[in-house]
């Protein structure tokens, strides 16, 4: 910490106060997997089914959050974990608002993802892992960035020049490469039921 001379002020609207004025609790599911596995695809559709249940949610995407938050950062390991260290403590202001975060991030790293999870309170951090081989995203390659990666057009990107480490742990394994969406949405929404972050669909 750079700023030993401050105080941290106690809110009297609690967390918790905020979570039964919203009638569910507020955690961070947070997605993770190669580019091109899902990730912002389930993530939106979760975040619309959570929506239409009434909850309070919000989506951070890799690819937006790099236009604005992130924009000063590359794609090196250092920088990635600066990346991955800003959402987390974005995230984690959030969940205290009363807000479901739903992330989506490469997050290629383990010791990184752990520091997010690490921040908060434990089971507030649900880590699912977009399992999509890496034969199946450079497949479907929907914005052409792997063909550029493999021409040697951008440097470091995840699965060709740069590393993915397979969670081993996760708390939910979705295999976005064989599924269809309202199957991974299925899971993801019978998980957070199963964990009693929402009560049930219906
Ligand atoms: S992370 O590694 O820091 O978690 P993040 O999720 O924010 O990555 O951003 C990933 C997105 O940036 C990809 O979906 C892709 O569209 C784009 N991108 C651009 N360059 C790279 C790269 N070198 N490696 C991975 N993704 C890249």
């Amino acid at each position: 910490m750079k700023t030993p001379n401050t105080i941290y002020h106690n809110a009297t609207v609690t967390r918790e106060r905020r979570n039964q004025l919203n009638g569910h609790k507020s955690v961070v599911i947070w997605f993770t997997g190669l580019s091109g596995s899902g990730k912002s695809t389930l993530a939106h559709s979760v975040e619309e089914k959570l929506h239409n249940l009434g909850c309070r949610t919000y989506v951070l995407d890799g690819d937006n959050v790099r236009h604005g938050l992130s924009s000063n950062l590359t794609f090196s390991d250092n920088d990635r974990k600066e990346n991955i260290r800003r959402i987390g403590e974005v995230a984690k202001l959030m969940t205290e608002a009363g807000v479901i975060i739903i992330a989506a991030f490469i997050s290629p790293f383990k010791k990184d993802r752990n520091m997010v999870r690490n921040l908060m309170p434990h089971g507030d951090f649900i880590e699912i892992y977009c399992n999509a081989s890496l034969e199946i995203c450079e497949k479907r390659d929907v914005k052409g960035l792997y063909k550029k990666a493999r021409k040697g057009e951008i440097s470091s990107f995840t699965g060709v020049s740069s590393p993915y480490e397979t969670p081993k742990n996760p708390d939910l394994v979705v295999h976005t490469g064989s599924l269809t969406l309202d199957e991974s949405v299925d899971m993801v929404m019978d998980m957070l039921v199963d964990r009693g972050v929402i009560d049930n669909e219906n």
